[in-house]
């Protein structure tokens, strides 16, 4: 089959590999219909090289139809239409119980490099698909077939009907959005900043707008604003104005905000700085957006970070923190926890919008030049989903 495999930093290529077979009686395989590139996937593809090995298959968002499950998976059958949680969990250890699945203890990487990488020597949460040799080594979905473990519990059943887009996003962007947004706990008619209206923030923002709160969304981008206001958002472009979170501070009666999601995390625009200390190895985290955040929440207020941070933070105000009273809550989203508040929302009368949010949809081979557009968010581009089923000359794949 054909997948997108990572040789090296910032070089992904579609490689053909061996087809992938059925390993433990709760695996099963799915023939891949969408699969979207997630911020996440460009850390991976630029600043995490060191937790990656040539030959790894990339990708965590992905949809399709199953084509064959092992006998421990008896919820669906081949031909039904799934998709998979960027999670690997057991469902059944003390975590997955309180529905902590990036936690799932069963599936955590056990390996020397993911002990070694905690400094607090309590090694990783649970596997992820593609997603490096701290969280499974698993290869992932940018592929014409994707291997799942735990699929018992990781096969989420939809509906037959509709475009792959109005599912595909349960894979992470909108868990993870939802997770954002209820972990930031806007007071009820609230206001609430979202720093970096990339998918996650894009999500977070339109349920926030959903929910009743005043939202506010920080992005240099001005497709990304554009999209933002779209669905209700008030944007600020901080090359506009002195600083950003003055102006949240301002737009709040010069308090802040109630809560402030932080969706931009590690690679962070906007100082010199920050990028010095990340090139020089001082900090693997640019926290200038991170730091944003801190200046525009309110005493007594909120900070829900989903952006991805991944090492030790210089000069961490914990003792401001302490004194304003802030609420601090983070991590990878629990995917499965919000399928049922959202697969209700993915309906044809498309509450959140999914069907306008995709900017690009590709063919698999296109990868490389996908992920650069990405990175580079050239040509409007907010999301890509890859379809493996067409080539880049636009016919059916064999
Ligand atoms: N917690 C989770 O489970 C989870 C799941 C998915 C993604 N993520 C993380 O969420 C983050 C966002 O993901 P995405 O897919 O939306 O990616 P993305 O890279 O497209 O979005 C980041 C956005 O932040 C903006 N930005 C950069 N610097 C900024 C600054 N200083 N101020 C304001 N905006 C700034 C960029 O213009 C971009 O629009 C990534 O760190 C990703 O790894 C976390
Ligand atoms: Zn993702
Ligand atoms: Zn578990």
């Amino acid at each position: 089959m054909r997948a997108v495999v990572w040789h090296g930093r910032e070089d992904v290529r579609v490689d053909e590999v061996p087809d992938p077979q059925i390993q433990r009686e709760t695996d099963a395989i799915v023939r891949i219909t969408s699969t979207a590139i997630c911020g996440s996937d460009l850390h991976l593809y630029s600043k995490l090289w060191p937790v990656m090995r040539r030959g790894d298959i990339l990708g965590h968002e992905a949809m399709g139809i199953v084509v064959e499950t092992g006998p421990g998976v008896t919820h669906v059958r081949p031909g039904d239409r799934v998709v998979v949680p960027f999670n690997i969990a057991c469902g059944s250890c003390a975590f997955c119980g309180d529905a902590l699945f990036s936690q799932c203890e069963r599936t955590r990487d056990e390996g020397l490099l993911a002990r070694k990488s905690n400094l607090l020597g309590r090694g990783k949460g649970a596997s992820l698909f593609g997603y490096t040799h701290l969280y499974g080594a698993v290869p992932g979905g940018q592929a014409e077939l994707l291997r799942v473990p735990e699929a018992h519990v990781g096969l989420v059943p939809v509906p037959h009907d509709g475009p792959d887009e109005r599912y595909l996003f349960l894979t992470d962007v909108l868990p993870t959005a939802m997770q954002a947004v209820r972990y930031a706990d806007v007071p009820e008619g609230g206001t609430l900043a979202v720093w970096g209206l990339g998918p996650i923030g894009q999500m977070a923002a339109r349920i926030a707008v959903r929910d009743g709160a005043t939202v506010f969304g920080v992005d240099p981008v001005a497709e990304r604003r554009a999209m933002a206001e779209r669905h209700g958002v008030q944007t600020i472009d901080p090359g506009d104005v002195d600083d950003a979170a003055a102006e949240v501070r301002f737009r709040t009666g010069g308090r802040g905000a109630d809560a402030v999601i932080d969706a931009v995390g590690m690679e962070a625009d906007g100082s010199v700085v920050g990028k010095v200390v990340q090139t020089l190895k001082i900090q693997l985290d640019r926290t200038y957006a991170l730091r944003q955040c801190m200046k525009a929440v309110r005493r007594g207020g909120t900070l829900s970070l989903s952006g991805v941070y991944a090492g030790p933070v210089q000069m961490f105000p914990l003792g401001d923190l302490f004194d304003m009273q802030i609420q601090l809550r983070m991590g990878q989203a629990n995917v499965l926890r919000w399928i049922p508040e959202l697969l209700p929302l993915c309906t044809e009368d498309d509450p959140l919008g999914t069907l306008d949010f995709t900017t690009h949809r590709l063919p698999l081979d296109v990868a490389p030049a996908a992920y650069e557009m990405f990175q580079r968010k050239d040509d409007g581009c907010v999301k890509v989903v890859l379809d493996p089923r067409i080539t880049a000359n636009g016919e059916a794949a064999s």
